[in-house]
């Protein structure tokens, strides 16, 4: 029924409607609803059959009515005793899915990528161009015990027992700048789902410099608590000046092909071109060698504070109780990225608090006013020294190291900000040469260098990827499909924070400003396929219309002389000719078609 006032009615009118409208039909079945109940509540004819058939409202038996079922009744006492926290660990067990265990397969995947992002994380952090090696060996149909040694800076001793056998312990969650860890949950979970399902600790190695002792610990987590117990702690000898190697026995599955922990270390070199990968896959396999393709690091990213955009209320609270500085102007740009001293006057003056105000005193109602000022007050975007993206030189290099391609292409956009955090997408497209072209295009996910191997559809890249008209651009589409052809495509968001859709990191979010730069980049990339493409097309029709005038003019020229019966001088002569003229319409012919477009 349409409102005639154009209001919200009000919810005592509303119910009483319902009230009006909730007679029930007689003889039928009816359902009890929260209105009925609190409209009659003490009206108790006997329910069952007859009643209804009268009319009546069946009532549930008393100790229903009060929301009880069945002899066990619980007290708020009895419920009290057995409410207890939690522990994050406990957590993660029940919801293993979340962390990437939820299968065999992707289990040991994710326990080798847990320990070859730290790795990589590592030596990039000291500098160090990384060396890996990563080691499976199968140790029964469903068992292995996998390898990662890196030639990184090394673990502190005193840090080792938390690192790998407390969750939520790391470097990297407070810090904005690009990594490929983020929530200091990664490798604790490989080493817990280990002990899990093999009863097996946790073995690390690791060692800090030449002159140190290398350090030899058996770790496992007690999920009880979330603290490690030490199992065994020794100095031993270890060849490595410094460097840190991770062992974990866990149940798992090798599978080669797509999603394999093979496809995850190829891809894993395509994108970090400065790595050098020893990889000795189970079952005795040939240990495969992915070299470096350039002896330069990445440039250092650095860590940024958050931008004011991107802090919400109760984040704004926490900072400004925990401020080191006395005033709150001086709070706002020493806390915060692009504040100046000009725009924390202006963000005191639209919140109408005093820039001298004590940060740590200000009360919940003027911290809104505050929020609501920093929205109000243009702000610098966030700076973007915070992300280190691959460039397009070293995709163009990663890509041509492993795919045999005919065309490639690589471009970097500029940085772009989602929800205060700087981000930066970047696309490589490979083209033609060995792959295959009657299949989907093979598309490599990555986020802060790292493969994404899952959750495909789920993932911001594949729905910008599809929302994309690929037929545009010379590849061929079915509606809501990937494009098809000899392609790969290879697109990299970097960010001082990845906005994963859940903890085990398989898929991004997909925030406007992320699919947007996504499409941009992606449709670049589509220009300058169709551009080969047209170009390529051309050159092929070009020469078969060459090999035409190749083949006939000679047989030309022969008619020609045989029915006017010149010297063959004369026929060279003319065939020369003939040659020339063809040529030349042709060459009109194709600036033509170039400038047709
Ligand atoms: N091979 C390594 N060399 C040096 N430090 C390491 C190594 N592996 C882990 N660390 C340290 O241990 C911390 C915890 O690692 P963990 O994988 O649990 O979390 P993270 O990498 O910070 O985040 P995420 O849960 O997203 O992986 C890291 O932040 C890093 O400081
Ligand atoms: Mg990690």
């Amino acid at each position: 029924m349409k409102n005639p006032a154009g209001r919200i009615p009000s919810a005592a009118a509303a119910s009483a409607r319902k009230r009006r409208r909730a007679r029930p039909p007689a003889g039928g079945p009816y359902q009890l609803s929260l209105v009925d109940l609190a409209a009659k509540p003490a009206a108790a004819p006997s329910g069952g059959a007859d009643g209804a058939a009268a009319g009546s409202v069946p009532q549930a038996p008393p100790e229903q009515a009060a929301g009880r079922s069945g002899g066990r009744r619980e007290t708020a006492e009895s419920i009290a005793a057995r409410q207890r926290e939690i522990s994050v660990s406990e957590f993660f067990i029940k919801n293993r899915h979340l962390l990437g265990f939820d299968n065999p397969q992707k289990a040991l995947l994710t326990a080798v990528k847990e320990a070859v992002d730290n790795s990589l994380d590592a030596c990039e952090e000291a500098g160090i161009l990384p060396t890996l090696k990563v080691e499976i060996r199968q140790l029964a149909e469903d068992r292995f015990r996998i390898a990662v040694e890196d030639n990184g800076p090394g673990i502190v001793k005193a840090q080792i027992p938390k690192i790998f056998g407390k969750l939520l312990y790391g470097s990297k969650f407070h810090i904005l700048k690009q990594a490929r860890g983020q929530q200091g949950i990664g490798i604790s979970a490989a080493g817990m789902y280990g002990l899990l399902t093999t009863g097996k600790s946790l073995a690390v190695t690791s060692r800090t410099g030449p002159g140190k002792p290398a350090h030899y610990y058996e770790i496992q987590i007690n999920t009880r608590n979330n603290t490690p117990q030490v199992i065994k702690d020794s100095a031993v000898e270890w060849e490595p000046e410094h460097g840190t190697r991770v062992e974990i026995e866990l149940l798992g599955t090798y599978k080669k092909g797509r999603r394999s922990v093979d496809d995850y270390i190829r891809q894993t070199a395509i994108a970090n071109p400065h790595c050098e990968i020893w990889y000795a896959p189970p079952n005795g396999g040939e240990v495969l060698h992915y070299p470096r393709a350039t002896d330069s690091l990445p440039p250092e990213p650095r860590a940024i504070k958050p931008h004011p955009y991107g802090v919400e209320l109760g984040m704004l609270i926490r900072m400004l109780k925990e401020t080191r500085a006395r005033q709150l102007k001086a709070a706002l740009q020493l806390d915060f990225s692009r504040v100046s001293p000009r725009v924390a006057e202006e963000i005191c003056r639209a919140a109408q608090l005093s820039e001298n105000a004590n940060p740590h005193t200000i009360a919940a109602h003027e911290a809104e006013r505050l929020y609501r000022a920093i929205n109000s007050v243009k702000i610098m975007g966030p700076p973007t020294n915070c992300l280190s993206p691959i460039g397009e030189r070293q995709i163009l290099a990663g890509l041509q190291k492993e795919i045999r391609a005919s065309f490639y292409t690589a471009l970097t956009r500029p940085p772009a900000v989602y929800r205060g955090n700087p981000f930066q997408v970047e696309v490589g497209l490979a083209y033609g040469g060995d792959l295959p072209g009657d299949e989907l295009a093979d598309l490599l996910r990555f986020a802060n260098r790292v493969p994404l191997q899952y959750q495909q559809s789920a993932c911001a890249i594949t729905k910008a990827v599809l929302s994309i008209d690929w037929r545009k651009y010379g590849l061929a589409q079915s509606k809501g499909a990937l494009p098809a052809g000899p392609v790969v495509l290879f697109v990299h968001i970097a960010s001082a924070w990845v906005p994963f859709t859940s903890e085990s990191k398989e898929a991004i979010a997909a925030y406007p400003e992320i699919v947007r730069e996504l499409r941009l980049a992606l449709q670049d990339a589509g220009r300058r396929l169709s551009a080969h493409i047209r170009a390529h097309r051309r050159a092929a029709e070009e020469q078969k219309k060459r090999s035409y005038i190749e083949k006939y003019i000679p047989h030309i020229s022969i008619a020609l002389r045989e029915i006017l019966g010149f010297p063959a001088q004369t026929e060279a002569e003319l065939l020369a000719n003939l040659k020339i003229v063809l040529e030349r319409s042709r060459a009109r012919e194709r600036a033509q078609e170039e400038s047709d477009g």
